[in-house]
């Protein structure tokens, strides 16, 4: 079983290189499901049922949200209803939507990380009961672990190490160089990467950015558009879920 995790897709340009290029890339890579983190597909912020589904029908089958999950409006009712679309278990109890679903024998949990971001249960609080949850149903799970501080990403992937099949890190949009499976036979990947413009300050137009951080004073983002690359992770897997390989995957699109 190969399992391609595509890092978060930002924006118009992220949006298109998934519609255009995901399906043969699947096929190139030998990949047998797919896992995408959509949480930026909406200028940058956030994604909306009719994108979500244009996300779907490009070739993912299960799509992972992150710390932008309520910036557009009409999420909690289609999250509400979807199998195919999870936001970060650790939300809010009270929250429309689930952070774990099971596609085709595959197991996808989304949690966010407690280091810089406001998740309102700790993800080392929630995840065990999730994971054994998944664990009841099927023995290849993939977590995505949304989370900015490389530490508590990479105590989650030891943490869960012989538990699931992969820890996936995403949310700061920058690949990192730490592919490996642990001892247990879980694969861990600090961060996926981002599938969308990289000429700029991670998605977002570099000018903008940079006068926002040097005024200190409002400014509104845009996404960039150049330099796009999709970004992410195969992960390889026997029946048993156990890894047995991962290597990033960064092709440039177009
Ligand atoms: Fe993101
Ligand atoms: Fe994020």
């Amino acid at each position: 079983m190969k399992i391609l995790f595509v890092a978060d897709v930002f924006g118009t340009a992220g949006r298109r290189a998934v519609e255009e290029r995901l399906r043969s890339l699947r096929a190139e890579l030998g990949a047998n499901f797919c896992i995408l983190n959509g949480e930026n597909v909406a200028d940058g912020a956030g994604i909306t049922p009719k994108l979500a589904d244009k996300l779907l029908a490009a070739g993912a089958d299960v799509i992972t949200l992150g710390n932008h999950v309520w910036r557009r409006d009409g999420m909690g009712a289609y999250l509400e209803k979807s199998e195919r679309v999870i936001r970060p278990a650790n939300l809010s109890r009270h929250a429309p939507g689930r952070g774990l679903t099971i596609v085709d024998g595959v197991a996808v949990i989304n949690v966010l990380g407690s280091l810089f971001l406001a998740p309102h249960i700790n993800p080392f609080e929630e995840i065990d009961a999730i994971v054994a949850e998944a664990r009841a149903k099927t023995q290849m799970i993939v977590v995505d672990f949304h989370a900015e501080a490389t530490s508590e990403k990479v105590a989650m992937a030891r943490w869960l190490d012989g538990r699931v099949t992969a820890v996936i890190g995403t949310h700061t949009h920058v690949q990192t160089n730490d592919a490996r499976v642990q001892p247990g036979g879980t694969a861990a990947l600090t961060d996926a990467g981002m599938t969308g413009p990289h000429d700029s300050v991670i998605g977002v137009e570099a000018d903008l950015a940079i006068r926002r951080m040097r005024t200190g004073m409002p400014v509104r983002f845009y996404p960039a558009e150049g330099g796009v690359r999709i970004e992410g992770a195969l992960v390889e897997c026997s029946e048993d879920g156990r890894a047995t390989s991962i290597e990033t995957v960064r092709v440039p699109f177009p």
